[in-house]
């Protein structure tokens, strides 16, 4: 058994932080993922020792010897939450805990060593309170945290790394399309797959989405936004999209999504839709829906809404869908109702204007 560290996260205050004026200039249209804040966290693990060495310092460069094995064989995983600004001035994330829990599991599946919970919730709940200014007020805008962790050993075997190195960025971000898009067109990917059975789909790792991005080049170059997979056995039921779980809502109110089989992400946006769903006295299925059946739906008006959800995505609604021999509209192309009503209720939740019935927000300050 790995040892825990006791001590908590030394502190060293950034000697280059950015002036108050710059960072306010930044924070009023920081784009997605582009502006960082001045300080991160790193932490070290080394076999035999368990998990050491933990600091908030200054942003700076991670230094890589050549040979560390992330740089060969792609041992990294990652995570993605928020923390948002509360009407009271103070902050809260949402459902840490959940990605915690998540970090471990993809850390699991690629034989990294597990982070305890605990550390990873200590981690970004610190980073957040050191880096309190750069929480973003304008309407919609949160502090992206970005936690990952790479394996450090150097060594070429192919074989689990003996060390790794985790690390918490923080970007304060608008929306993820660009200009804050209303709806986004979809390029079904039939060349390429995301994930099979067996694979690593369900973890959050940076293979997947590197395997995912010819596709998604694909779809821009056809002037789509993002691209969406199918199943890897029969080309046929529809999987994700490039970074975000996707919903469907039919004309009798019920609400449909992929189920987690294995290939599929399982996102803490689409947990919390799910649940907030029922609240709302919706039906929700977790079944496989073909691309096929989505195109004649849609066709005949029974598919009346579909959206993106992702901690980047919140709620996207999708306008439109290409393929290489197809394309169609869903409903009028304009957002739905029912999809603008749970972007309301989550996101009133949080940004702390609504009660949090699920305890999901946790308060920082
Ligand atoms: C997120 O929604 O947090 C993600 O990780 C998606 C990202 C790849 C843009």
């Amino acid at each position: 058994m790995d040892q825990v560290r006791e001590e908590p996260l030394s502190f060293e205050k950034s000697q280059n932080p950015l002036a108050p004026a710059e960072r306010e200039a930044l924070l009023r249209n920081p784009g997605w993922g582009r502006v960082f804040t001045d300080h991160m966290v790193t932490i070290r693990y080394k076999e035999g020792l368990g998990w050491h060495d933990g600091k908030i310092g200054q942003r700076s460069d991670v230094r890589l010897e050549p040979g560390s094995m992330v740089l060969h064989y792609s041992q990294e995983i990652f995570e993605g939450l928020k923390a948002y600004r509360m009407p009271d001035g103070g902050a809260a994330l949402f459902r840490p805990d959940a990605n915690a829990r998540r970090f471990r599991n993809s850390a699991e599946r690629l034989a990294m060593a597990p982070l305890p919970e605990s550390l990873f919730l200590e981690s970004v709940r610190k980073l957040v309170r050191v880096d309190r200014d750069w929480i973003p007020s304008a309407d919609g805008a949160a502090l992206y945290l970005r936690p990952f962790m790479i394996a450090t050993e150097i060594a070429l075997g192919t074989k689990p790394s003996a060390e790794y190195l985790y690390c918490v960025v923080a970007s304060p971000v608008g929306s993820y399309f660009k200009g804050g898009a209303a709806t986004v067109t979809l390029w079904v990917s039939e060349t390429y797959t995301r994930a099979a059975q067996g694979g690593t789909g369900a973890a959050k790792c940076g293979g997947n989405y590197a395997a995912s991005l010819a596709a998604q080049a694909q779809g821009s170059r056809e002037g789509c936004d993002q691209v969406v997979f199918l199943d890897a056995v029969e080309r046929r039921w529809v999987e994700e999209l490039g970074g975000m779980n996707i919903f469907f809502v039919f004309d009798n109110g019920t609400l449909q999504t992929p189920p987690l089989t294995g290939t599929i992400l399982p996102g803490v946006t689409r947990d919390s839709l799910i649940t907030l769903a029922r609240d709302l006295g919706l039906t929700v299925r977790e079944q496989p829906y073909a691309i096929d059946a989505w195109q004649a739906d849609a066709l005949s008006g029974r598919l009346r809404e579909a959206f993106a959800c992702g901690t980047a995505a919140v709620i996207t609604p999708i306008g439109k869908v290409k393929g290489k021999n197809r394309a169609f509209t869903i409903a009028d192309g304009e957002p739905g109702p029912l999809t603008q009503r749970l972007k309301t209720a989550l996101t009133d939740i949080q940004f702390g204007r609504a009660p949090d019935p699920h305890g999901w927000r946790d308060r920082l300050f």
